[in-house]
C-alpha cells in the first residue's frame, strides 16, 4: 500500500482504478476549464502569514455549521453519481463522514437512494436538492428527506439547464455505463471497481428510477437533466420550497453579491459561494475571488459558506480567515472513495485536517473562531476591478 501524505496522492491511485468515464465526468469543467482551472489557482495567489513563539497547545479544528458541532469547517459537498466512482460510494462516504463528525450532502443524482444512506448510517445527513418540473415529484422528495432524517436541504440553484463539458459527451457518460467497445475495454483494466460493482444492486439513480414520471432516459445525466429540470426557476419558488421543507435551508450556487442579498431575503439558513466546481459559467469568478464581495453584502447575517477549488487543509483555512462559516469538498473526497472506498473517504478528511491543524497553528491560531484576516496576505485587487 503506497504512502499517502496528500490528497494528489489519492487523485493518482483514484485515476488509475476508476473508469476514465468517470475519472473525466468528476475532473471536468464546462468548455474552456478556465473556472475551474481557477478555482484552485486563485486560492495559490493568496499567501499566509506565518507567527513564530505563539503558544501552540490546546489547538482544536472543531466549530460548527448551521447550528451544527462539526469536527472542522468541511462537509462533503453533493457530487452526482458517486456510487459509480465507487460500488455503494454515496453509502461509503457517508459512514466515513459521520464516523469523521463531518456533514455528508446526498445528491438529488445520487446511485444509492435517500432511504437507502438513512438504513445505512445513524446521524441526519443533509440532502441536495435541483429544481425539478414534477411538482409532485418535489413534494415527495422534501418528505422522503424528512422520512430519512435529513437536518438540511442545499438546494442548488445554478444548475437549471447544464454547462457543457466535452468529454461527457465524447464518452457518452450513463449511469450504468452504456456498454461500448471502448467502455468495456476500458472496464476490463479496473479489476477492483468491477468486483464492487459486480456485488452491488446500486446502479441507477436511485433517488429518480421508479419515483419520477415519464422521463424516457434516466441513465444519462444531461438528456435527463434538460428533460425534468425546471429552467424557470426564480426566487418566488426558492421561497416556496423553504417554506415545503421548513427545517434548516442552504442555498447552493451563489457568485455575487446581489443574488446574495436575494437569499438573504427569502430567508436561507445558509448560502454556498459556488460555481459548481467550475461546471456551470465557464469565464465566472472563481469561489475564493467572489467571496469578499459577497462577504461585504451580507457577511453579517447570514452564514457564508464556499465550495469549488479546496484540495487542502490551508485552503479551507484561507477560506475560513477570509470570513467563511463553512467550506465543502467534491473532488477532495471523490479521490479518496475512488482510491480507497470508504477508507479513502476518511483518509481524504485526515489529510485536509492534518493540513488545517498545523497550518493554522503556524499561522498563531489555535482555534476556527480566532481565524481572521489578519493571518492572510491577499494580493492587492484580489477580488477585482471591473467596469460596470
Ligand atoms: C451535476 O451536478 C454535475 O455537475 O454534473
Amino acid at each position: 500500500m503506497p504512502v499517502i501524505t496528500c490528497i494528489d496522492d489519492l487523485k493518482r491511485i483514484y485515476k488509475r482504478r476508476v473508469p476514465r468515464m468517470f475519472y473525466d465526468y468528476s475532473e471536468s469543467g464546462s468548455w474552456t476549464e478556465k473556472t475551474f482551472r481557477e478555482n484552485t489557482s486563485d486560492f495559490d495567489d493568496i499567501y499566509l502569514r506565518q507567527r513564530v513563539a505563539v503558544d501552540m497547545t490546546g489547538r482544536s479544528t472543531a466549530t460548527q455549521m448551521i447550528g451544527e458541532s462539526v469536527a472542522m469547517p468541511v462537509a462533503l459537498a453533493p457530487v452526482g453519481l458517486t456510487g459509480m466512482q465507487h460500488a455503494d460510494g454515496e453509502i461509503k462516504a457517508a459512514r466515513a463522514a459521520e464516523k469523521f463528525g463531518v456533514p455528508f450532502t446526498l445528491s438529488t443524482m445520487s446511485i444509492c437512494s435517500i432511504e437507502d444512506v438513512a438504513k445505512h448510517t445513524t446521524k441526519p445527513f443533509w440532502f441536495q436538492v435541483y429544481t425539478l418540473k414534477d411538482e409532485d415529484f418535489m413534494r415527495r422528495l422534501f418528505e422522503r428527506a424528512r422520512a430519512a432524517r435529513c437536518s438540511a436541504i442545499v438546494l442548488t440553484v445554478d444548475l437549471q439547464i447544464m454547462g457543457q463539458r466535452h468529454k461527457d459527451i465524447k464518452n457518452g457518460l450513463s449511469a450504468p455505463p452504456k456498454l461500448t467497445a471502448k467502455s468495456v475495454a476500458n472496464m476490463m483494466t479496473k479489476a477492483q471497481w468491477g468486483i464492487g460493482m459486480l456485488g452491488t444492486k446500486r446502479k441507477f439513480f436511485g433517488n429518480i428510477v421508479g419515483h419520477a414520471a415519464g422521463v424516457k432516459d434516466s441513465s444519462s445525466l444531461s438528456s435527463w437533466t434538460a428533460e425534468a429540470f425546471d429552467p424557470s426557476l426564480n426566487w418566488a419558488q426558492i421561497a416556496k420550497f423553504k417554506e415545503m421543507w421548513g427545517g434548516k435551508f442552504i442555498i447552493k450556487g451563489i457568485l455575487d453579491a446581489e443574488d446574495a442579498k436575494m437569499a438573504l431575503k427569502v430567508g436561507a439558513d445558509a448560502i454556498i459561494v459556488s460555481n459548481h466546481g467550475g461546471r456551470q459559467l465557464d469565464g465566472a469568478l472563481s469561489s475564493i475571488r467572489a467571496l469578499p464581495s459577497i462577504l461585504q453584502a451580507v457577511g453579517d447575517q447570514i452564514e457564508v459558506h464556499i465550495d469549488s477549488g479546496i484540495r487542502s487543509g490551508q485552503d479551507v483555512l484561507k477560506a475560513m480567515a477570509m470570513g467563511a462559516k463553512g467550506t465543502y469538498i467534491g473532488r477532495s473526497f471523490i479521490y479518496g472513495l475512488g482510491a480507497m472506498g470508504e477508507a479513502g473517504v476518511t483518509k481524504s478528511l485526515e489529510v485536509i485536517q492534518k493540513e488545517l491543524d498545523t497550518s493554522m497553528a503556524l499561522c498563531g491560531r489555535r482555534r476556527i473562531e480566532e481565524l481572521d484576516k489578519d493571518i492572510l496576505l491577499i494580493p492587492e485587487g484580489f477580488e477585482g476591478r471591473w467596469q460596470i
